[in-house]
């Protein structure tokens, strides 16, 4: 009997000794220390041998019953410990690695320069409009006093949906559209897209961006215009710029015209920037036409107003030095990064 425990005994350890994982154990231990495992076995042939031998005998199967449990015990534990020493490793954290750099974009080119414009204006008092970009032909032409049959409407050819809807060819229908409003007095800018049937080129696009301007009061005059607008072009490029302001015809304004700046680049000596003049120019601009007040709903002898229009690109190419419009639409990154 005692040989047959040894031989058991040693037997288990030597299982124990060589099991891989949880497992095997648990089968060691089942089929030693289980219901009908061999030690357990052991414990019930005690019955079989003489009385006086039992004690010794019982406390030998018991010894060797502690040593198979705290074997298992104790690779139970190894076998723990080792499957968390390969996690460790494999989820091995190299902190000295180079950090994944967080990519923050930040405004087009476009974007920014309204950004600009609006801050200018609303600084001033001006609120920030918008309107749609399907208009009624009504909008976009006659209220701005552009009857059909008009040349002008020619210059401004775009896309026609029917009739009398078209994409607007410029914000100035927002001008007639807040006049309608009939809250007084106005000081509104209104930015936003416009179309037309133009190929592209470094100049042209079919849709492009505007910025409209209005302002309608009790007394309002030319001082006015060019107060207001000499104001703008100063914070937009710089406190030593000087505006001039060439007559030139809108219908919907009268007189009108169109601002210069002085060159930002050369201050008016003369450079390629500003093709040799020393101006650069960037606004139409203009006293509202007393025929756009009296159809928009206002009585021209008692008010008066001024209008602007800017194109947008206009103002991003001459700030951001960026000498084709193409680039702006172009989403090419390489050249939005620079900015
Ligand atoms: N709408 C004109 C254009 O697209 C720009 C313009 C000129 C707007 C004079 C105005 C203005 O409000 O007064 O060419």
């Amino acid at each position: 009997m005692n040989e047959q425990l040894k031989k058991i005994t040693e037997e288990a350890l030597s299982r124990i000794a060589s099991c891989e994982d949880q497992a095997g154990l648990n089968e060691v231990r089942v089929a030693y220390l289980g219901k009908k495992g061999e030690i357990t076995q052991l414990m019930k042939s005690m019955k079989d041998i003489p009385a006086e031998e039992r004690p010794a005998f019982g406390q030998l199967v018991n010894d060797a019953r502690s040593k198979v449990e705290e074997a298992i015990e104790e690779a139970a534990l190894a076998i723990k410990r080792r499957d968390r020493e390969k996690k460790f490793r494999e989820e091995e954290i190299d902190v000295t690695l180079p950090a994944k750099k967080l990519r923050i974009g930040h405004g087009h080119p476009c974007q920014r320069a309204l950004d600009e414009l609006e801050r200018i204006f609303t600084g001033m008092g001006y609120e920030v409009v918008e309107g749609p970009e399907i208009e009624y032909q009504e909008y976009n032409f006659t209220k701005l006093n552009i009857p059909e049959g008009h040349p002008a409407r020619d210059e401004q050819d775009t896309f026609y949906i029917t009739d009398q809807i078209l994409l607007r060819s410029q914000t100035s229908p927002v001008q007639a559209r807040t006049m309608e409003k009939g809250k007084l007095p106005i000081r509104m800018i209104s930015p936003g897209r416009v179309f037309r049937s133009d190929s592209i080129d470094a100049t042209h696009s079919p849709s492009f961006y505007q910025v409209e301007g209005l302002a309608v009061d009790k007394y309002i005059t030319m001082t006015d215009l060019k107060g207001t607008l000499t104001e703008f072009a100063k914070e937009l490029f710089g406190p030593d710029t000087k505006t001039r302001f060439r007559p030139h015809h809108f219908n919907f304004t009268e007189p009108s015209a169109e601002m210069d700046v002085s060159c930002f680049k050369c201050h008016g000596k003369g450079c390629r920037f500003c093709k040799g003049e020393g101006w650069i120019e960037i606004l139409g601009c203009g006293m509202v036409h007393p025929n756009v007040l009296d159809m928009c709903g206002i009585d021209s002898r008692e008010y008066t107003g001024f209008a602007f229009g800017v194109g947008l690109e206009r103002i991003a190419l001459l700030k951001y030095e960026i000498d084709d419009m193409r680039l702006l639409y172009e989403n090419d990154q390489r050249f939005l990064d620079q900015f």
